[in-house]
């Protein structure tokens, strides 16, 4: 029997993985976030599963192997909260790559037309009977430019989305690729270009606040901001003052920095601490999800699926784990996976 700890479960989490689990797996379900104050609950574990907000730090890795726990899985894409080169030789880490790009992508877009069409604002008018329609002028997304940054899995299924909206696509990808109907340019000119940006590409060291004051001052007077990947691509403070200033014209934000706190759960009798975060909220023109792009039936079945995949080919000893991450993940020469190993 493998036994695993699942951290920061949620009741949509623990129905979707109750449904699918392989009999030879013993699930333990904690709320609890995983840090270096609840690591202790690992103990006796095989596996931890994890979410985006579990602090996987050096401290908890350490704490982990000293345990014996021998897997980290992650129940999503991003791994930017693992600290992948302190598990390098230690515990195997791996993730679920894609559980539903179009999930994201259908947010990213929800998002983006519920800001440029005010739905936000009709929707608490007219449940108060307050029938005018002043104010909620919008704009057509069609014939406007969208820069997206990041052309992976998610990228590619919002510009798909996108041309269906007769919009033209411009984009910006380390590693550009051909892809019909999509302008590639350098990350400077699409931000300078576009009408819309939406962020896809992953949070790395070189691209933390790659949205910040000097960005935000190039780019097009009005410019819509819809990031659906990581919060920390963006300086929350800078964005706020491009709010104040009227040089972005809409914020739609699934993702903020200091997220890990305050989303997945409610906070509603609580005050507020973080000054930034409730000016954001205060404005007509932020939107704010809470790390919800995912949540869709379709991807939370197919989490759990990968992520049973992943834990049964790590403990039946297979030679390569798919799905494996680590921090020489980006350098090709040294990359084992491509040449049939695990990671170590
Ligand atoms: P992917 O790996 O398929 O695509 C990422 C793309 O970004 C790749 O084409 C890569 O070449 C590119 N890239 C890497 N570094 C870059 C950089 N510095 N600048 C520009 N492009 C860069 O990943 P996928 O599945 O499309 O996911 C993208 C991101 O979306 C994830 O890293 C994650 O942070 C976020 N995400 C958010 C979710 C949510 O619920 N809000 C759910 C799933 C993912």
């Amino acid at each position: 029997m493998i036994r695993a700890a699942m951290f920061d479960t949620k009741p949509y989490d623990r129905e979707s993985f109750d449904k699918t689990k392989p009999e030879d797996l013993e699930i333990t379900y904690f709320d609890t976030k995983l840090d270096p104050r609840t690591v202790e609950l690992a103990k006796g574990f095989d596996t931890v599963i994890v979410f985006v907000n579990d602090e996987l730090s050096k401290e908890v890795i350490d704490k982990l192997y000293e345990y014996g726990v021998k897997l980290i899985a992650l129940r999503c894409a991003g791994f930017n909260n693992v600290d992948v080169k302190a598990a390098y030789e230690k515990i195997h880490v791996v993730r679920v790559p894609a559980y539903s790009p179009e999930a994201v992508a259908e947010h990213a877009m929800a998002m983006l037309l519920t800001s440029v069409r005010r739905i936000h604002k009709a929707y608490n008018r007219t449940r108060e009977f307050n029938f005018s329609i002043n104010g909620l002028v919008g704009f057509n997304l069609h014939g406007k430019t969208v820069g997206v940054v990041g052309m992976g899995k998610i990228g590619k299924a919002f510009a798909k989305i996108c041309l269906g909206f007769g919009m033209k696509v411009i984009a910006y990808d380390k590693f550009p690729s051909e892809i019909p109907g999509v302008e590639f340019m350098s990350q400077e000119d699409v931000l300078k270009n576009s009408d819309i940006i939406s962020l896809h590409c992953p949070l790395t060291d070189d691209n933390h606040h790659l949205i910040n004051k000097a960005s935000i001052e190039k780019m097009k007077k009005g410019v819509v901001i819809v990031n659906t990947s990581r919060g920390g691509l963006i300086d929350a403070e800078d964005l706020l003052e491009g709010i104040k200033s009227r040089q972005v014209g809409a914020a739609c934000l699934d993702v903020y920095e200091e997220e890990s706190d305050l989303f997945f759960d409610d906070r509603s009798g609580h005050i507020l601490a973080d000054d930034i975060l409730a000016r954001l909220l205060s404005m007509p023109n932020v939107i704010l999800t809470s790390h919800q792009a995912f949540l869709t039936r379709e991807a939370l079945e197919a989490i759990a699926e990968v992520t049973f995949n992943n834990i049964r080919g790590f403990f039946a000893g297979d030679d390569v784990l798919a799905n494996e991450v680590c921090y020489k993940c980006e350098k090709v020469a040294e990359c084992k996976r491509s040449r049939q190993k695990r990671c170590f």
